[in-house]
């Protein structure tokens, strides 16, 4: 993730940011070809291998082409909802290379995937497993299940992306899992593939990630005394990233200490999945805005930009932090202000108490801006979404067009 500063200018891969927004207009999303191949790279040099498989978590950034890229790289797919499935069969990805994760699949999102025969569900409730089921027994086909564990391990995250806590709504809780497990491995129309869990995101530490292998290792004891043999576990995603001075650990580092602890804990003849999405995109994206107006209060001093929450929702929904710097490297740090959007919410900041050198016109770049920002957008307010541009090879291409005006209400009819 480098930005370089020149010439009264910023630079991402060779393209400076003022021709972007001179060509594509702001707010944009723009996302460098050559950090995603190397994110992509770098686990699957150290993880991937016949027993050991890198899914991307497409719910991070579902656009086609970061979707391609990743495709031809090598990835498998961890999608939530029929539109995901949709997405990444476009793009030509083969169906054994798809799992369905998510605690609320519709009849016709378990329909579709029986139809094209994607490799398995991770399946997060009993009565989600008896729908699959009957499903699958009517339509005359093998559903492959993993249950979707929940560990109750505190991955330290933020609450509302610590999902493997008990009192979350995800997986099935260590005491009714045994049921799960025992009616997939009865049921002719299921297939038991294995265990899967998740237990958060932006995990900062290897701690959580060693724990949960330490307690998937005493269910696989625990189902061998019931005479129930699986091959695959699916350990999920969360590895964090860096988005301020937090220390999160690489994708290298990730990647030797899960080897390190499945052989450890003598898992090594088990199929592995890990489904990464941000440490993946997160910091290969990043948004362009300009800053519409200088409002400077005696109690505060707002910079109103023209990206808001419909672009980034990250900083109102977790109160996250994403660097955000003028695009000419100007040292002097001179007004304490709040960075907000055009949005009519007290919610709509993406950064609070920031010291910048800035003035109406100039252009603003927000960092790790690829996972959960253009996936998470809205049109709220009636805002177009932006245009998404990729660099790659030294040159922009568009990847996602900028909303018109009629796009926004092409689906209404006005009812007379
Ligand atoms: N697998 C499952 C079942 C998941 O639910 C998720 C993310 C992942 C994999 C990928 O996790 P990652 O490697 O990206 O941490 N919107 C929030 C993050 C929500 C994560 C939801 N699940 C944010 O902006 O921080």
């Amino acid at each position: 993730m480098t930005i370089e500063y020149k010439n009264n200018d910023s630079f991402i891969d060779g393209i400076s940011l003022k021709k972007i927004a001179a060509d594509f207009g702001t707010p944009c999303f723009i996302y460098s070809h050559n950090d995603l191949v190397k994110n992509f790279s770098e686990i699957k040099n150290v993880f991937a291998s016949e027993k050991r498989k890198v899914f991307y978590s497409v719910k991070a950034n579902s656009n086609l082409s970061i979707l391609k890229v990743l495709l031809e790289l090598g990835a498998g797919f961890d999608i939530v909802s029929l539109g995901e499935l949709e997405r990444v069969i476009k793009i030509g990805a083969q169906p054994e290379k798809i799992i369905y994760s998510g605690v609320g699949k519709s009849e016709e999102e378990i329909i579709r995937s029986l139809e094209y025969g994607i490799h398995c569900f991770n399946v997060e409730s009993f009565s989600e497993l008896e729908r699959i089921n009957s499903i699958a027994t009517k339509l005359n086909k093998v559903a492959p299940v993993s249950i979707r564990i929940n560990p109750n391990i505190d991955p330290g995250s933020h609450e509302f992306i610590s999902t493997g806590v008990e009192t979350t709504k995800f997986g099935i809780n260590l005491k009714n899992m045994m049921d799960a497990f025992i009616y997939a491995n009865n049921e002719k129309s299921i297939e038991l593939l294995g265990i899967d869990y998740h237990i958060g995101s932006q995990i900062e530490s290897l701690d959580p990630f060693k724990e949960a292998i330490v307690s998937v290792k005493k269910i696989v004891d625990q189902l061998k005394e019931n005479n129930i043999n699986i091959k695959l576990i699916d350990m999920g995603g969360g590895l964090g990233i860096n988005y301020q001075n937090n220390d999160a650990p690489s994708l290298n580092d990730f990647g030797k200490t899960i080897n390190q602890v499945i052989n450890d804990n003598e898992l090594s003849d088990y199929d592995f999945i890990i489904e990464l999405g941000r440490s993946i995109v997160g910091n290969v994206g990043y948004i362009l805005t300009s800053v519409e107006y200088i409002k400077k209060d005696s109690e505060k001093n707002f910079v109103i930009v023209d990206a808001g929450m419909d672009n980034l929702i990250r900083p109102a929904l977790y109160d996250a932090w994403h660097e955000i710097k003028p695009i000419t490297d100007n040292k002097e740090q001179n007004i304490l202000c709040d960075i907000v959007g055009p949005v009519c919410e007290c919610t709509d900041f993406l950064g609070k108490d920031r010291r910048l050198s800035v003035q109406q016109g100039d252009l603003l770049i927000i960092s790790s801006c690829g996972a959960y920002a253009s996936s998470m957008a809205s049109n709220y307010n009636s805002r177009p979404k932006p245009s998404e541009i990729m660099i790659k090879n030294g040159e922009m291409h568009i990847i996602s067009r900028k909303e018109k005006i009629n796009d926004l209400f092409s689906r209404e009819i006005i009812v007379s």
